[in-house]
């Protein structure tokens, strides 16, 4: 039998440094090293979930895997085919297969037009006729649990939670693979937070999807990813099942960052609420060894001088990027 997981879309060594010019002539100057040499598998019908700090490049990944941007370096294999070789129809259909919820409902959908067009634009370049469009934009509303006569009216009538929902239905009406979700609900009430995750859990059956899921809510996505990975400073720190993060991550920094999510219960407050010392180094200027190795408590010799490798731990599907595991 065969037990290899089904491999939707693999990322080998993705690097992306954008350029900073200076002067009259804009020489390049320096660089921001943004993503420095991801190696990750997305499995097929999972939830995997992307955590980590502000600024520390998850939405820049999001960009990369949409194509929206290339990488300065490594590559990208989406669906058994390598993304930067797509051309002609297997190009178009990449930019299908793949997309995006943001994180701001109100400023993603045109305030200018009726959600019967946003939503229907999305198929009618595909050429598909006006009554099977409307007939498919009426099923993909009922999906999203809203109903049809919404079709007529613009976005600013209605809430947030409803608005997230017709994003989500823009994006499903054309069937897509790969949903990526960054900071989907982060702007709605939290009442409506889980209510939005549930029904993103129950399309992903209905619609056989993968989802790769932004957040800074270690919580939600411990509770909603099937796999979630941590990533400091462009790189994957450490990746384990979401069930199993909260209680048995290893990195300094998952476990940094477990410890300054605030405590529901007041006794524990105190020993939870840590925020973590020092500021995250600058990408223009990337510390040597573990960039992380200026903020961690438990750092060694040589985590100044070289890079930890994201290896496999003795746990089922559990990597982490750090010495400590060599000791
Ligand atoms: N086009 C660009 N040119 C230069 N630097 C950029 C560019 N785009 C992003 N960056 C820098 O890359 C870093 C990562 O940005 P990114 O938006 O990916 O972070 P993030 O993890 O999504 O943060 P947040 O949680 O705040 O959304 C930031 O330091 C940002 O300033
Ligand atoms: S490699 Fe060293 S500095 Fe980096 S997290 Fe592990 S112990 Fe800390
Ligand atoms: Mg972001």
């Amino acid at each position: 039998m065969n037990t290899q997981p089904d491999i939707l879309c693999k990322l080998n060594g993705i690097v992306k440094h954008y350029p900073i010019l200076g002067g009259v002539l804009k020489r390049e100057t320096g660089k921001v090293s943004v993503l420095n040499g991801i190696d990750y598998e997305i499995e097929r019908g999972s939830i995997t979930g992307l955590v980590g700090e502000s600024g520390c490049g998850k939405s820049t990944l999001a960009k990369l895997l949409l194509k929206l941007e290339d990488p300065t370096a490594g590559e990208m294999i989406f669906d058994g085919r390598v993304v930067k070789k797509l051309s002609g129809s297997n190009r178009k259909q990449f930019y299908r297969q793949v997309q995006m919820v943001f994180q701001d409902p109100y400023s993603s959908l045109n305030p200018r037009m009726k959600i019967k067009n946003i939503i229907g634009e999305m198929i009618r370049i595909q050429g598909v006729g006006w009554e099977e469009e409307v007939d498919r934009v009426r099923s993909i509303l009922r999906q999203v649990e809203l109903d049809s006569d919404v079709l007529e009216r613009y976005p600013h009538e209605f809430s947030g939670g409803q608005r997230q929902r017709i994003a989500i239905a823009r994006a499903l009406i054309v069937r897509p693979k790969l949903l990526i979700a960054d900071e989907p609900v982060s702007a709605l009430d939290l009442s409506l937070q889980a209510k939005t995750l549930t029904l993103l859990k129950g399309l992903k059956e209905q619609f056989d999807l993968t989802i790769f899921l932004i957040s800074h809510d270690l919580k939600k996505v411990a509770k909603f990813c099937d796999r979630v990975a941590v990533m400091y400073l462009g790189r994957i720190v450490e990746s384990m099942p979401g069930d199993r993060l909260l209680n048995h991550a290893e990195h300094p920094y998952t476990r940094a960052l477990i410890n300054s999510i605030p405590s529901g219960d007041p006794s524990k407050r105190k020993a939870r609420n840590k925020v973590i010392k020092g500021e995250v180094p600058s990408p223009i200027n990337l510390p040597s060894g573990c960039a992380f190795h200026s903020r961690c408590e438990k750092r060694l010799p040589k985590c100044d001088k070289s890079i930890p490798q994201l290896k496999q731990t003795s746990e089922a599907d559990h990597q982490l990027a750090c010495f400590l595991m060599d000791e």
